[in-house]
């Protein structure tokens, strides 16, 4: 029973955490199937970072093209590290997911013949990813947005989720608090599911959106539960130089070329066959190969330039309008006219919190379940990526099998799933976080540290990786978690405190960035988007393995390895 008046206790069958495409899918799921849905959100659904999804969602329509060679290209494009079972799932479903998606109004592009337009994306070896101009996220988040709040779905946006409730292997919800009035509450529901998207701000030089903090990976592993490789980032090819900000892999599908100062067209060296369109890790590789070897452009010279103006303007207007849009609005630099300058940016996480091929989140490299939580979309790891995904794969990941784990709730629930009732004290640990932020007189600044984090980031656990440059890294987050203990924030305020909100966030930067270290570090061999300079060659005898890694309270870390899952794609050298 409430005993505390200011602590307020909600009871559902579920609560999700994230109302991007994979929240916002299980919702609907679970609400039209009749079960008491929460979803709680730090921002409205609707600016989730879901909706800066560019260039597309794959799925094998294409008349030549096969769900076969959909999971070969998928398999292939992660450096084999990808579970073979969870990719066969993900692609034998993506048309239908297509279908669906149509059926509820999501409005594709179309070609001559009035089907869904598909175009060329990175390291596949068909035409399959379906757009709707280059707005596809926007579009698909809008659609799952209006069936879900037409379901019923209740929304609690503008509130932080700080901590999970988990206790003797089970999960009962989530404690979190109200931006509006920092009013703290306990959501206590009979299964729980993260979908909170990914963790690119801990890199200076990213394309997400700024709430893309990755807290539900260190709230996970607060608890002792582990993260599965964290050491795998995905660098875009394409963030507008200086910012970051994502110029979609469709400027290359569309035909877009890269060229170095010299004028170039590099990607002859590094990837003869598949030119722009070869993976991205591939990509990216060059162009900051380029930029080292001092043939980039723009002011500081850490550009390659993308060219479009070979293409009929009319490509540009009408299936890249925003593109053109952001290159202008950020750069100035008008892509009917001039060639743009990019550079390979932080954008995805390939690695999160574990679960098995039906989101449930996993306990263990051996596959033991959390009882009554799930998890889907860019936090989770259930992995259909390996080491490296492929373009416009993770719009089809957030919403199939956001869908998927939906389905599944709503399985365990008309099973009988009971509601472990919720204490008061249950909220404890998220109250004494944001008094103890509140109230420390410490010398140490949000702004200032963060920086730190990001810049260390990219500097040493971004595209190319040592052992040196990733101890350093090491050193400079152990030292960081020191100096967060020591942190003062300015606002004492209870209305939307944004200083107390940053300096929670920051706090879970800080903690997962040592997984991802921690795993580059162990992880001696080159896969994907994980290249260790010192080792820069696949090894699978040693490391055809995932990594699931956890940090106790001293943030100590240890490590186990799990099997992945192989199937009908064997092993072979990776050529683009
Ligand atoms: O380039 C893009 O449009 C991004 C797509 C993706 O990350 O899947």
């Amino acid at each position: 029973m409430n005993t505390n008046p200011d602590v307020k206790i909600y009871e559902y069958d579920a609560v999700i955490v994230g109302a991007g495409l994979a929240g916002l899918a299980a919702a609907k799921e679970l609400t039209e199937a009749g079960m008491k849905t929460a979803v709680i959100t730090k921002l409205h659904p609707l600016r989730s970072h879901s909706g800066a999804a560019q260039g597309g969602i794959n799925a094998a329509l294409g008349k030549d093209d096969s769900t076969e060679l959909h999971e070969f290209d998928t398999v292939k494009g992660s450096d084999y590290l990808a579970d073979q079972d969870c990719v066969e799932l993900m692609c034998s479903k993506a048309p239908e997911t297509i279908r669906w998606a149509e059926r509820m109004g999501a409005v594709f592009s179309r070609d001559e013949e009035g089907n869904i337009a598909i175009r060329p994306f990175g390291g596949q070896s068909k035409p399959r990813a379906c757009y709707a101009k280059d707005r596809t996220g926007l579009t698909l988040l809008q659609t799952i947005y209006e069936q879900a709040d037409r379901a019923g779905i209740e929304v609690f946006d503008e509130w932080y989720a700080s901590d999970l409730i988990y206790k003797d292997g089970k999960v009962s919800g989530v404690a979190a608090y109200d931006i509006r009035d920092s009013k703290p509450a306990i959501f206590n529901a009979k299964v729980t599911m993260f979908a909170t998207g990914g963790h690119g701000r801990a890199y200076r030089f990213n394309s997400n959106a700024h709430a893309n903090t990755g807290d539900s990976l260190s709230i996970v592993a607060r608890h002792g539960l582990p993260l599965e490789d964290m050491e795998f980032v995905q660098f875009h090819p394409s963030g507008l130089g200086g910012s970051g900000v994502l110029i979609s892999e469709a400027a290359r599908g569309e035909g877009g070329r890269l060229f170095n100062s010299l004028g170039e067209r590099f990607m002859t060296k590094y990837a003869p066959n598949a030119m722009e369109l070869a993976s991205r890790d591939v990509v990216s590789r060059a162009i900051m190969e380029e930029v080292r070897q001092g043939r980039g452009v723009g002011k500081d010279g850490q550009s390659v330039n993308i060219d479009l103006t070979h293409l009929d303007p009319e490509i540009i207007l009408t299936k890249l309008p925003e593109l053109r849009e952001l290159a202008i609005a950020f750069q100035g630099q008008d892509m009917l006219k001039e060639a743009i300058h990019i550079s390979a940016t932080a954008h995805y996480s390939m690695g999160g919190i574990p679960t098995n091929i039906d989101c449930q989140v996993q306990k263990n490299a051996e596959g033991d379940l959390v009882e009554g939580f799930y998890a889907a979309g860019e936090c989770s790891c259930v992995s259909v990526h390996g080491a490296n995904r492929l373009g416009a794969n993770s719009v089809l990941e957030a919403l199939l099998f956001g869908r998927h784990a939906g389905e599944n709730m709503v399985k365990a629930l008309n099973d009988g799933v009971e509601l472990r009732k919720a204490s008061v004290t249950d909220a404890d640990t998220m109250i004494a976080e944001m008094n103890t932020l509140k109230t420390s007189n410490g010398k140490e600044r949000v702004p200032a540290l963060r920086t730190t984090l990001q810049e260390g980031m990219t500097e040493n656990a971004g595209v190319f990786r040592t052992k040196e440059s990733l101890d350093k890294q090491l050193k400079s987050i152990n030292s960081l978690l020191k100096k967060f203990k020591n942190i003062r924030i300015d606002d004492k305020s209870n209305t939307f405190n944004t200083d107390l909100q940053e300096a929670i966030e920051l706090g879970h930067m800080i903690e997962f960035s040592k997984f991802i270290v921690d795993g580059a570090l162990n992880r001696e061999e080159s896969r994907g988007g994980h290249f260790r300079e010192d080792f820069p060659t696949r090894d699978d005898k040693n490391f055809l393995k995932h990594t699931y890694a956890t940090m106790d309270k001293d943030f100590n870390m240890s490590q186990e390895w799990g099997e992945v899952v192989l199937g009908k794609f064997e092993p072979k050298e990776r050529t683009y």
